[in-house]
Parts: C-alpha cells; structure tokens; sequence
C-alpha cells in the first residue's frame, strides 16, 4: 500500500527502515522523505511506523517514541 504520494512510500518501505534500524520517526522522514511534503499522509505514515516499531520489539519503553493509541470497545 503507499502511504505517502508525494514521495511514493509504502509501508513496506517504512517497515524495511524499521528493520535496517530506523528507531525515530523523524529519522524515517530523514531517509525517505516521508509526510514531508504536503503531510497529508503524516497520520497514516506514524500508524504505519508505530506499528512496526512495535512489531520489532524495538520499543522496550522507556525512550521510544512510539505512542500507543488507547482502544475503545463500546457493546450494544
Ligand atoms: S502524501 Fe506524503 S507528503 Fe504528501
């Protein structure tokens, strides 16, 4: 899936970074030019990366950067 038009950046792309050890989104900005031109996929490209972060067992607390979206379930 691309996650950044402007740059033409997928996920793949940002999980690859992840894994080449890419710790911090502004780093991932840095390398590939993600959400950095018009930003319009700045939301989609953290979830993206947040995800991967997490996946990689690279956030072990304490300085990661990763922000963990709380969820709500709401029953009928
Ligand atoms: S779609 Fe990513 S910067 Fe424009």
């Amino acid at each position: 899936m691309i996650v950044c038009l402007c740059r033409r950046i997928s996920d793949r792309d940002i999980r690859s970074q992840v894994a080449s050890g890419v710790s911090n989104f502004e780093l991932l900005q840095d390398e590939t030019g993600v959400a950095s031109a018009c930003g319009c996929c700045h939301d989609c490209a953290r979830e993206v990366f947040d995800a991967a972060m997490l996946k990689s067992g690279a956030c072990q607390g304490g300085g990661c950067q990763v922000a963990v979206s709380p969820v709500v379930m709401y029953r009928s």
